[in-house]
């Protein structure tokens, strides 16, 4: 087992280039299961829960072939249906997007239920409501998710309940080759499900609407092989962003599309932090006190979900009371627990947090889930003295090489192995 050691209080300078979105990644990978044919994929992120895809699609019966670190060529031609390993499925989010691509391809599915960071209860009932309109009755069974047609899928009409990424995405892989028209309503507008419509036409789909609050797609009689480069990690890029502006850095940060973040920037404006941008960069810099503010996560293009626990460390550095309320997940504040053992001054109230301020010290915190563990790093990042965080494999699912990334900015930090293995256990 091993651990960030991090000695903070440096300014980051310099610039980080930014890697491919997991969440656009991981459905753009199962959904080559739909795809007779070679599928090639670039920028794709080296990270976990793409190599935990890559293993899923290869026990499946499908061809992967590393062209570089970040290119993959798949050809999903032969994969059999309900053969993606549990062990595998359940430790990651993204393969409940089998459901869809099995569907899709096979006209039946048989996936187990999927893992992913605890945000609280997570349930899939708008993606099995998706797929009964489809013609697929879903239900799970014994851990698995099961769901047959007699005649294959047949387009129809979906109205979400809530806006949900992974249910648009499910949907959109299963109706991609289903009988007429499917019409999506009330869906995500996430530029990852609008970057999965886009790989999907390029294999020869028919989606209109992606990235707007209605998607229509006609069902073709099959998919074919592309080259496809996935979008710049918005999150990935937003998390540098706030990791400059806590460290009072500055940051140039490429590799990005400026538009996706700009509810992230409006906020860091809005507590005094300078961002500059250009066609596919930000610039975040920062001096002297950071303002309160009050954020509400949102589905896109309100403020990400994604980036809640890192915004939270700007509050507890920041002059005044600062308020974050949670609206997308039940319980999003785990890591405020790991706050208290740096001494920040914040009371959780359901779903709302409000920060006091007055800054953080240094401890030994652990990352609780992928998003909470990166806040825990820009935390240590930012204050004097010697910082540990625990359970880094969380931060390794989903940010490629942060180590070296954020050592070529100037952070003293480094993976050190725990020996103590038994300390660690109880920050489990
Ligand atoms: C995806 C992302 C996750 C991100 C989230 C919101 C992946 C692998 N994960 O998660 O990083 O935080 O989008 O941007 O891409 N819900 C239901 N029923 C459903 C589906 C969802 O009640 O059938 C609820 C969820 O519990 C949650 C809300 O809807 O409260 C939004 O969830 P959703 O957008 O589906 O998130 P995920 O796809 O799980």
């Amino acid at each position: 087992m091993e651990k960030f050691v991090i000695h903070g209080g440096r300014p980051l300078v310099g610039e980080i280039e930014i890697s491919g979105m997991k969440n656009a990644a991981l459905p753009i990978l199962m959904g080559c299961v739909l795809v007779k044919g070679e599928c090639i994929i670039e920028n794709l992120p080296e990270i976990h829960d793409v190599t935990v895809s890559l293993q899923i699609l290869e026990a499946m019966g499908a061809t992967v072939r590393m062209l570089d670190r970040n290119t993959v060529a798949i050809d999903a031609s032969n994969v059999r249906y309900g053969t993606a390993p549990l062990e595998l499925v359940n430790t990651i989010r993204a393969s409940y997007y089998l459901m869809g691509a099995e569907l899709g391809r096979f006209g039946k599915t048989h996936v187990g239920y999927p893992g992913g960071c605890d945000f609280g209860v997570r349930p899939i009932d708008q993606h099995l409501k998706g797929f009964k309109v489809l013609g697929a009755d879903a239900e799970i069974v014994n851990g698995y998710v099961d769901a047959e047609t007699e005649d294959g899928l047949v387009g129809g009409h979906i109205f979400f309940d809530l806006v949900s990424v992974g249910a648009t995405i499910n949907v959109m892989l299963a109706a991609c080759m289903a009988k007429g028209m499917t019409e999506i309503e009330n869906a995500a507008k996430e530029p990852h499900v609008v970057d999965l419509a886009n790989f999907l036409n390029a294999c020869g789909a028919d989606i209109k609407g992606a990235g707007t609050d209605t998607i229509r797609i006609n069902g073709v009689e099959r998919l074919h092989g592309c080259s496809y480069a996935i979008i710049p990690d918005m999150i990935e890029a937003g998390t540098y962003m706030i990791a400059a502006a806590a460290t009072r850095g500055d940051l140039t940060i490429t590799n990005v599309i400026p538009k996706h973040l700009d509810c992230v920037s409006a906020k860091m404006r809005e507590m005094g932090v300078t961002v500059e941008e250009g066609d596919e960069w930000v610039r975040v810099s920062h001096k002297g006190e950071l303002t309160a503010a009050n954020v509400k996560t949102q589905p896109y293009p309100g403020y990400p979900t994604d980036m809640q626990p890192q915004i939270s460390i700007l509050m507890c550095l920041a002059k005044g009371t600062s308020t974050l309320k949670e609206s997308v997940f039940d319980n999003r504040f785990r890591y405020i627990d790991e706050l208290l053992r740096m001494g920040a001054n914040v009371k959780v109230d359901g779903k709302m947090a409000t920060f006091e301020g007055g800054g953080l010290s240094a401890a030994r915190v652990r990352a609780v889930d992928l998003r909470a563990g990166a806040a825990m790093v820009i935390a240590g990042l930012a204050i004097e003295g010697c910082t540990e965080v625990d359970n880094i494999r969380l931060i390794e699912r989903g940010y490629d090489h942060i180590i070296e990334k954020l050592q070529a900015v100037g952070a003293d930090i480094c993976r050190v192995e725990i020996k103590d293995v038994k300390a660690s256990a109880q920050a489990e």
